[in-house]
C-alpha cells in the first residue's frame, strides 16, 4: 500500500488550484451575494476538461481516474462550491450514468457534448413528496408504444435552468413498485416542459436550483436508459458513485476553510501574542487537521474502489457522510477562530459555513447514509 499521487494526479491538483485562486476568487462573494450563476467559469472549466474527467476519451471526456476528480473537486470546492456543485452534477451524475448504462446513440448525441462542457447536465429525482424515499416517485412516465408522456414535478433540482440535458426519474408501472421506475433523458425547450423560479438557497447560492415541471411531455423510447423498469437501480447506481463527488465537495469546503483559519490565526494578536500560540486555537486547528485528512482518506478508498470496479456503495456513504459532517463542524470552528471578522462575507468563511450545510442534505441525506452503511453492514 503506497499513499502517493502521481506526477498525473500532481498536475490536475495543481491546475485546479491555480484555476480556483486566480480565476473563481475574485468574483465568489459577488456570486454568492447575488446568485450569480458562474457560466463563465463553468466555461473555462471546460476548457480545463474538468466537465467529464473521467469520461472516455473517445466520447469527448478527459479520461482521467476518480482520485483525479476527487483532487480538482476539493480545489474548487476550497474557493466555490457553487461552482463544484455544478461540475459535480454534470461529471458523476450525468455523464457516469450516460456513459455507463447509454446506448451507442445515446452516448453520442448526450454524452459527448456534456463531457466537453459545452452543454450541462442535471439529475431529476427528487419531487416534493420523494426525497429521502426516492421510491415514492409521484412523476409518471407512461408507456405510449414508441414514446413516453412524461407528467409531474421535480424539486430542489441542480443546474435547473443551465442545463440543456435532463435525466429524469418517473413511474410507468405503479404495481411493480420501485421495479416500474425508468430513467428518461428530455431535452430543455420540448413542449410540455417548464423550468420554476430559481429557489433563495442559503448557500451554493451561485448555483441555479429549480423545480421543474412535466405536462404531457413527450419522450421518444430510445431516450429511456437501460430496459424497462432499470429506472430506479440506476437512480441508486449513479448515486452511489456522485456520493465521492459530494465528499470531495465537503472537503474541499472543509479544507478551504482551515486554510483560512490556520493563516487568520498567525496573523490576529489577542493577549499579547498571535492566537496561533493559545492552546484554545491550537487544539482548534489539531482537531480540524486530522478530521480533514480522515475525510480525505476515506474518500480516496472510495475512489480507488471505483477506479478498480469493486463494490463502493458502502464506502462512499461513509465517505460522503464524514466528509460532510466534518464540514459542518470545520466551518463552524472556522468561523469561531475567525471571531467577529468571521461572521463577515470578506473573510469566506461564513459563506464557506453555509455552503457546508447542503452536502449533509443532497445526494442523499446524512440519515440516508447511515441507512446505506448500515444495511450493509447487517447483509
Ligand atoms: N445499487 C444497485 N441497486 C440498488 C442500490 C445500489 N446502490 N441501492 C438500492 N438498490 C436496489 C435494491 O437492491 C432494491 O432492488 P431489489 O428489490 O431488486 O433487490 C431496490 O434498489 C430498492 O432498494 P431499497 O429497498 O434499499 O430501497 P429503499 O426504498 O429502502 O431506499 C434509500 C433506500 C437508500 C433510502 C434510497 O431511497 C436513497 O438512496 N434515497 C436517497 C435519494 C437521494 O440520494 N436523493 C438525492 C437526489 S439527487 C441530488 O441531490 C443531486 C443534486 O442536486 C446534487
Amino acid at each position: 500500500m503506497h499513499f502517493d499521487l502521481t506526477e498525473e494526479h500532481l498536475m490536475i491538483q495543481k491546475a485546479a488550484r491555480e484555476f480556483a485562486q486566480n480565476e473563481l476568487k475574485p468574483g465568489v462573494i459577488d456570486r454568492d451575494e447575488h446568485q450569480k450563476f458562474p457560466a463563465e467559469q463553468i466555461k473555462k472549466m471546460a476548457e480545463l476538461g474538468f466537465m467529464g474527467m473521467m469520461v472516455d476519451p473517445k466520447y469527448g471526456g478527459g479520461g482521467m481516474d476518480a482520485v483525479s476528480y476527487v483532487l480538482a473537486m476539493e480545489e474548487i470546492s476550497k474557493v466555490d462550491a457553487s461552482c463544484s456543485v455544478v461540475m459535480s452534477v454534470n461529471n458523476s451524475l450525468v455523464c457516469w450514468g450516460l456513459e455507463t448504462f447509454g446506448t451507442e446513440a445515446q452516448k453520442q448525441k448526450y454524452l459527448v457534448p456534456l463531457a466537453k462542457g459545452e452543454k450541462i447536465g442535471a439529475f431529476c429525482l427528487s419531487e416534493p413528496e420523494a426525497g429521502s424515499d426516492a421510491t415514492s416517485q409521484r412523476t409518471t412516465a407512461i408507456d405510449k408504444g414508441d414514446h413516453y408522456i412524461l407528467n409531474g414535478t421535480k424539486n430542489w433540482i441542480t443546474n435547473g435552468s443551465s442545463a440543456s440535458t435532463y435525466l429524469v426519474i418517473a413511474q410507468t408501472n405503479v404495481e411493480a413498485g420501485h421495479r416500474g421506475i425508468n430513467a428518461l433523458i428530455v431535452e430543455k425547450g420540448v413542449p410540455g416542459f417548464t423550468i420554476g423560479p430559481k429557489e433563495n438557497k442559503m448557500g451554493i447560492r451561485g448555483s441555479d436550483t429549480h423545480s421543474l415541471m412535466f405536462d404531457n411531455v413527450k419522450v421518444p423510447k430510445e431516450n429511456r436508459i437501460g430496459e424497462d423498469g432499470f429506472g430506479f437501480k440506476f437512480a441508486m447506481k449513479t448515486l452511489s458513485g456522485g456520493r465521492i463527488g459530494i465528499a470531495s465537495q465537503a472537503l474541499g469546503i472543509a479544507s478551504g476553510a482551515y486554510e483560512l483559519a490556520l493563516a487568520y490565526s498567525k496573523e490576529r494578536k489577542a493577549f499579547g501574542k498571535e492566537i496561533s500560540q493559545h492552546q484554545a486555537i491550537q487544539f482548534k486547528l489539531a482537531d480540524m487537521a486530522t478530521k480533514i485528512e480522515a475525510s480525505r482518506l476515506l474518500i480516496f478508498r472510495a475512489a480507488w474502489l471505483k477506479d478498480n470496479h469493486m463494490p463502493m456503495d458502502k464506502e462512499s456513504a461513509m465517505a460522503k457522510v464524514f466528509a460532510s459532517e466534518t464540514a459542518m463542524w470545520v466551518t463552524t470552528e472556522a468561523v469561531q477562530v475567525h471571531g467577529g471578522y468571521g461572521y463577515v462575507k470578506e473573510y469566506h468563511v461564513e459563506r464557506l459555513m453555509r455552503d457546508a450545510k447542503i452536502t449533509q442534505i443532497y445526494e442523499g441525506t446524512s440519515e440516508v447514509q447511515r441507512i446505506v452503511i448500515s444495511r450493509a453492514l447487517l447483509a
